[in-house]
């Protein structure tokens, strides 16, 4: 097993061989989920931080759960009580949490590219837990492993991606994902929160629901920031739910076989029925599942599992 990534700050580029080892790997790690004493010595002596600049509840605190069960040393850092309120600068918090030596930071923030950033003057291994709009390459490998595991493959299938593309990190990894893996990529929601030339990404692009559900096999749901329809981005939410919002009425358009998925949090009653969220062919729950033993393979194979040196 070779691994090929020093860092994970998304998943443009990432071969599709890099993508099968981390979910293969994630697959074992799931079934250590699964047993009496949750945890393996893995990462024993490693340190880990979560760095996070931003909110979250599954991401951070996922994360904060695969470095448990791999035995992993791990701090947690949020802005909130820390002195980055007294003016601390981003670039002096990481060099003083580094001079405590730690091994892997895992960040969040809400500018694009700061794990990149952060990685031109850190001596850490970086894995980017969502960055602004850009990527959030984590999230994407647990949908495709919650996709795998029903299915038993991504090649050849056909997922609708259907919200506010544009402002989405998880639609963007998504979407650089599940091509990699030969499955096919549509993308559905208002012109207004669709990126210009998202064509180019190789997704096919649909303003009309009906359409772009028409036979899938996954529609993975996206968050409706609410803060857009401040910025003149959505006419109101009831005319978003009515177009675009997925009903178990919408669901019948689907393939026979279909999954419904959403990375959280819901709004419910915007973007999905609640009907829908708790449904039979709902996933999300076993998405965040996934999202542990995804962080596990993650942080596993960044800290030198699988690595060249150990073929
Ligand atoms: N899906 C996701 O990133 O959720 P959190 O913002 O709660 O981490």
């Amino acid at each position: 097993m070779a691994f090929g990534l020093k860092h994970l700050l998304g998943l443009e580029g990432v071969s599709r061989e890099d993508i099968d080892t981390i979910l293969n790997a994630a697959d074992s790690f799931r079934e250590v989920l699964d047993r009496p004493i949750k945890k393996v010595p893995t990462l024993r002596g490693v340190t880990v931080v979560n760095l996070f600049y931003e909110a979250s509840t599954r991401t951070r605190i996922s994360f904060e759960l695969a470095a448990k069960r791999l035995s992993a040393d791990l701090l947690n850092f949020t802005t909130s009580g820390s002195s980055v309120s007294k003016g601390e600068t981003f670039k002096d918090t990481v060099r003083n949490i580094e001079a405590m030596k730690v091994d892997m930071i895992v960040m969040r923030h809400a500018c694009s590219g700061a794990p990149k950033f952060l990685t031109e003057f850190s001596s850490s291994q970086v894995i980017n837990a969502g960055d602004g709009s850009h990527e959030h390459p984590t999230q994407a490998l647990l949908d495709m492993l919650s996709i795998r595991q029903h299915f038993g493959k991504l090649d050849g299938l056909r997922v609708v991606i259907v919200g506010d593309i544009l402002h989405s990190r998880v639609a963007r990894s998504n979407i650089w994902g599940l091509k990699t893996m030969g499955a096919s990529v549509a993308i559905c929601g208002p012109t207004t929160l669709l990126p210009v030339e998202v064509e180019k990404m190789g997704v096919d692009v649909y303003c009309d629901i009906s359409r772009a559900l028409d036979g899938a096999d996954v529609v993975n749901v996206l968050r409706l920031q609410l803060e857009r329809q401040q910025s003149g981005l959505l006419p109101s939410l009831r005319e978003y739910t009515n177009l675009f919002g997925i009903t178990s009425e919408r669901k019948r358009l689907l393939n026979r076989n279909h999954i419904v998925m959403h990375p959280g949090p819901m709004n419910r009653g915007v973007e999905i029925a609640s009907d829908v969220a708790d449904g039979d062919d709902s996933v999300i729950l076993d998405q965040v599942t996934n999202g542990v033993a995804v962080r596990m393979a993650v942080l596993y194979l960044i800290k030198g599992g699988g690595s060249k040196e150990d073929e």
